[in-house]
């Protein structure tokens, strides 16, 4: 059983290729490696005992899609990671995202529909989901509509598959909404690795902990919370990972219902800023050096996700805790602090 993962030298999309491996599957990776590195195949291979196959090249080039596709006529699913996903930098330079993420999601669906039958997982995210009306959010929350070019490629991204999946029934696909993916694999050979200052959270305080970031900006503590600041659902990356093996496998074992379906992934619990701080400080044992500031920008109050769709019709759930997820961060951060 050979699957594709895009962009699988990514955060998420070296998570996943691990649990596939994991799971006996054979993967091939396409990856141009513009926000990621070759070194990340080692790391797969010391935890896995397996190297994965590994494509560079960039999947805007159609015509080396295409040429892929036909050089490997036995792939039989496909987990789609690769895209832009800096939200300030889609605002500025959205033909960028427009080409990068629905681009490339044409040109592999153009090739996916030449076949008889073909399985497609789309990382789609809750942004779709804008500030809900109501929490926790469930899939049938309505799409508001996007606050960056980078939200509306995932929301487009849904409709582009949605569209597809009505006129081709062999194509068999699943979008999955992710809440805030953290963390790194327990092993500590793979994780995040942000391409300058991040703009999440997480990798931001565990930089800030080992003292590469002087300070933590607290983006604004007036919002109608608890302790007044944001409140988001943190996900750990490995059990994210294994969501998308379930959903592959759903696919694979034909036991989907609508050959189109959307699940949200995330635990189901609301952390504020202050609270993944709390865990950060406990985890490490490190004094957290932060600063209350402004609100920024396009920010909501709060998302977390009703995960009784993934829990029941998946088979899916979170298992770790946002302290077991942090600690893996911190883990992680000291082990590529001391690579240099
Ligand atoms: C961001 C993106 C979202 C994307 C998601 C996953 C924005 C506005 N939204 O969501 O589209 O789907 O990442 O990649 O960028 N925070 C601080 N200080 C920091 C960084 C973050 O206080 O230096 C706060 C934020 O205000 C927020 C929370 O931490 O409340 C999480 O922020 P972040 O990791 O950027 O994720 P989102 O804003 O949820």
């Amino acid at each position: 059983m050979k699957i594709l993962v895009t962009g699988g030298l990514g955060f998420i999309g070296s998570h996943t290729v691990v649990e596939l491996q994991n799971e006996g599957l054979e993967v091939v990776i396409i990856d141009d490696c513009s926000n990621s590195s070759e070194t990340v195949l080692e790391g797969i291979k010391a935890i896995t005992g397996k190297m994965p196959q590994f494509e560079k090249f960039d999947l805007k080039e159609k015509a080396l899609v295409e040429d892929f596709f036909k050089r490997h006529q036995d792939i039989q699913g496909v987990i789609h990671f690769a895209a832009s996903k800096a939200v300030g930098e889609s605002v500025s330079n959205p033909l960028r995202y427009y080409e990068n993420n629905i681009g490339t999601l044409v040109y592999i669906l153009k090739e996916l529909v030449k076949k008889n039958r073909a399985q497609f997982i789309f990382s789609s995210s809750c942004t779709v989901y804008g500030q809900a009306d109501k929490m926790p959010i469930t899939e049938d929350a309505p799409i508001k509509p996007a606050e960056s070019p980078y939200g509306n490629t995932k929301q487009m991204g849904e409709e582009i598959l949605a569209d597809t999946c009505k006129v081709t029934p062999g194509l068999q696909a699943i979008s999955l909404r992710y809440f805030n993916p953290m963390g790194a694999h327990p092993s500590a050979k793979i994780g995040e690795l942000p391409i300058g200052v991040p703009q999440n959270l997480v990798p931001f305080i565990t930089q800030t902990g080992i003292g590469i970031r002087e300070q933590l900006s607290v983006f604004g503590n007036d919002y109608p919370t608890s302790d007044g600041t944001c409140i988001r659902d943190y996900i750990y990356v490995v059990d994210l990972a294994k969501a998308h093996v379930l959903a592959l496998q759903r696919l694979l074992k034909a036991r989907n219902t609508d050959n189109y379906e959307v699940f949200n992934v995330g635990t189901g619990t609301g952390s504020t800023v202050l609270e993944v701080i709390q865990s950060f400080e406990k985890v490490s044992g490190v004094k957290l050096n932060y600063k209350i500031v402004p609100r920024r920008p396009g920010d909501i109050t709060k998302a977390y996700a009703d995960t009784t769709k993934a829990n029941t019709i998946l088979g899916w759930k979170a298992q770790y805790s946002l302290d077991e997820a942090m600690k893996s961060a911190w883990d992680w951060e000291q082990v590529i602090r001391a690579k240099g």
